[in-house]
């Protein structure tokens, strides 16, 4: 496995392989993101992942100085799993100069949920994955349904620029009590971490009910926010049932989505079911 840390290495090591599939992630991985190389595996190209925590997609307000970084393990995990490419750059190698030129995504997915909760974070995350794109070239690009709006987000931005990437959705790994993977699980005191699945228990319920036929979506979307904020530690800060394919309104016997997202303690959790 070549791990490389600048532009130039990166060049290098890329200009040695045919088509690549690149698995984006900032790092402290865990097997939700081990999961994404698994499915690039089988895609049939060499797999290359980008471990970067990006600064333009965190806001000051943010937790970008204690995000974990823990590169060593990252990279053991990489070669067990058979990661042919690593690129870890430092934010003076992916941002030699100040960042000036952006990609806007438009308003309908970058200023509702996620982007209204955190404005600029979809900015941010558009311009260092296009920018990922550009230097590595894939073919082929694999993202999580654990962020949805991030996903569908990529999809679009990859249509409407003509990337001509394949962009594609990894099923969310979850603990064995239905808690996702995620980072920031390991900000959860035992208490915190014990509680946590609730939110996923939430998201089942709801997705139950539309399942069942009901329409009255701003009454499920109710009861679950309800019932996060009736048990002790939880602040939601949004439970929604959306189109699966726009994150628009729901439409009956359209695909359904149900997302959510919640502090627990000081912790941001989100987390999604498909209907
Ligand atoms: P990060 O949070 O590290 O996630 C990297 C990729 O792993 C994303 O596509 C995310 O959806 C996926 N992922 C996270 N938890 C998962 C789980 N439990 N199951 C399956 N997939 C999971 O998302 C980002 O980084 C960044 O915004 C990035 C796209 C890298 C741009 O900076």
């Amino acid at each position: 496995m070549n791990v490389v840390d600048t532009v130039r290495g990166l060049r290098a090591a890329r200009a040695k392989l045919g088509s690549v599939a690149l698995v984006p992630t900032m790092g402290n991985l865990h097997d939700g993101h081990l999961s994404l190389v698994r499915q690039a595996q089988a895609i049939g190209h060499p797999v290359a992942v980008s471990i970067f925590v990006n600064p333009l997609q965190f806001s000051p307000a943010d937790d970008f100085n204690r995000y974990p970084r823990t590169l060593e393990e990252d990279c053991e995990k990489l070669r067990l799993v058979g990661c042919d490419l690593v690129f870890a750059p430092s934010p003076e190698e992916m941002y030699p100069s100040p960042q000036s030129f952006f990609v806007q995504p438009a308003p309908a997915l970058a200023d509702d949920l996620e982007g209204r909760a955190r404005p600029g974070f979809f900015v941010g995350v558009c311009t260092v994955v296009l920018k990922l794109f550009s230097l590595v070239e894939p073919s082929d690009a694999i993202f999580g349904k654990k962020d949805y709006q991030q996903l569908l987000t990529i999809q679009e931005m990859t249509r409407q620029f003509g990337l001509g990437i394949n962009i594609h959705a990894g099923e969310t790994v979850r603990e064995a009590d239905g808690l996702a993977r995620s980072s920031r699980n390991g900000y959860l005191s035992p208490a915190e971490r014990a509680e946590a699945p609730f939110l996923y228990a939430c998201l089942k319920d709801a997705a139950e009910q539309c399942r069942r036929g009901r329409t009255d979506f701003p009454a499920i979307e109710q009861a679950a926010a309800h019932a996060l904020s009736g048990r002790s530690g939880w602040s939601p800060e949004y439970v929604v049932v959306r189109d699966r394919r726009t994150l628009g309104m729901p439409a009956a016997g359209h695909p359904m989505v149900v997302l959510a997202a919640a502090r627990l303690g000081s912790t941001r959790l989100i987390d999604n079911l498909e209907v």
